[in-house]
């Protein structure tokens, strides 16, 4: 399996060619860690999330246990966070989705398992989640906690704001987490306002901590967690100061990380043909002018000073990669025929999104086209949004 480390990041950060990669070596990482305390004779207690990025380490978990033997009969678990106000049999709930996605489907044992209560009155939150912090300890502390990052650089439901010490504690959601999850409740209106959520301050008593995230849409929350400043606009940036954390990316993820991204700034580069495009495009967008007017000093004060050594002056790279550009562009996409143009997409928004401009263009050329929907658009696309 092959992964490497990415240099000059402020938390340990391995990046995987694919999430499927990634997530089978956080499983038997968790699967090491169970083997060895289950031979010693000693519990494994882990802390866990819900959301889309875990669901591979649970499946591979689950074949470990069937496949492998792996033993679950010691281990106790804690999750992160329960919506408030949902009962526990709510489709919605984590408890339910955990117990479909992974708890029904290997031996842990009823009373190791711990989720908050979301169905708790307002008013006995404070004690029910000081006991929660109490169980936790009481179980010997958290071995290895995994988490996921929300777009808002949460981690559990410990939105901006949040402190490096908080603790478990009812807390209001952000209107961007309320958004992510309006998919999976059929509507933002529907997402709950509130949850329980383990507290920053929790989490970093964790021994072990291994933070994943995958996808382009994860990549600049990643980046400033991982490369920023520890603040609390960005609760995942508190990860920094933990002594045994890593952050676990697939590529997309990884692709705003300055050593993926602009990999000139942190040493000497290997200027292939692709990598010359890429820098000078950057730096066209960085200083905001066009290819064919950057300037040497750009070149130099933006530190492409190798490149433009090697392939300068800054005319001749910017009308290369200008040319280069030129060539991307077909005029004719759908061929200087006439003819009937067939559209498949995803969903009733893809087409448009991805294709609007090429769909103008060959209307333009009198071509008939036709888009093919492939979803009635119940799902993932809300009626107003169609
Ligand atoms: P996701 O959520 O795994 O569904 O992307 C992560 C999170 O919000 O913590």
């Amino acid at each position: 399996m092959s992964c490497q480390y990415v240099p000059h990041t402020r938390i340990p950060t391995l990046v995987f060619a694919t999430s499927s990669q990634a997530s089978q070596h956080v499983a038997v990482m968790i699967e090491s860690l169970i083997r060895q305390n289950n031979s010693a004779g000693q519990p494994t207690v882990l802390g866990l999330p819900t959301g889309s990025t875990p669901v591979g380490i649970y499946r591979d978990l689950i074949r470990l246990h069937k496949q492998a033997g792996l033993d679950f009969s010691r281990v106790i678990t804690f999750n992160l966070d329960e919506y408030f106000r949902l009962s526990a049999d709510d489709p919605h709930s984590y408890r339910r989705w955990m117990q479909e996605t992974f708890f029904d489907q290997v031996n842990i044992r009823t009373e190791n398992i711990h989720i908050p209560d979301g169905t708790i009155s307002q008013d006995t939150a404070d004690e029910y989640c000081a006991g929660y912090e109490q169980l936790i300890r009481r179980a010997g502390g958290i071995d290895l906690q995994i988490l996921g990052i929300g777009r808002t650089g949460h981690i559990g439901f410990n939105e901006p704001g949040s402190t490096r010490h908080s603790r478990t504690r009812l807390t209001t959601l952000d209107p961007v987490t309320r958004r992510d999850a309006a998919g999976d409740f059929f509507g933002e209106e529907n997402v709950p306002q509130q949850a329980l959520t383990m507290g920053v301050g929790t989490i970093l008593e964790a021994r072990k901590i291994v933070i994943l995230a995958f996808g382009e849409h994860k990549a600049e929350i990643v980046q400033r967690a991982v490369e920023g400043e520890m603040t609390d606009a960005i609760t995942a940036s508190f990860l920094q100061k933990h002594p045994d954390t890593t952050f676990i990316l697939d590529r997309a993820a990884a692709g705003e990380l300055t050593a993926v991204h602009s990999p000139w700034m942190v040493g000497p580069v290997e200027w292939t043909p692709a990598l010359i495009r890429r820098a000078v495009i950057w730096l066209s967008l960085t200083v905001g002018k066009a290819l064919l007017k950057l300037s040497d000093d750009d070149f130099r004060e933006h530190e492409l000073y190798e490149l433009l050594r090697e392939h300068g002056p800054a005319q001749r790279l910017g009308r290369r990669v200008f040319d280069e550009m030129m060539k991307t562009i077909c005029t004719h996409p759908g061929g200087t025929e006439p003819g009937t143009i067939l559209v498949f997409s995803p969903h009733p928004d893809d087409d448009v999104i991805s294709m609007g401009g090429t769909l103008i263009r060959l209307l333009g050329h009198n071509l008939r086209v036709h888009v093919a929907y492939r979803t009635s658009g119940t799902i993932a696309v809300f009626d107003h949004d169609a």
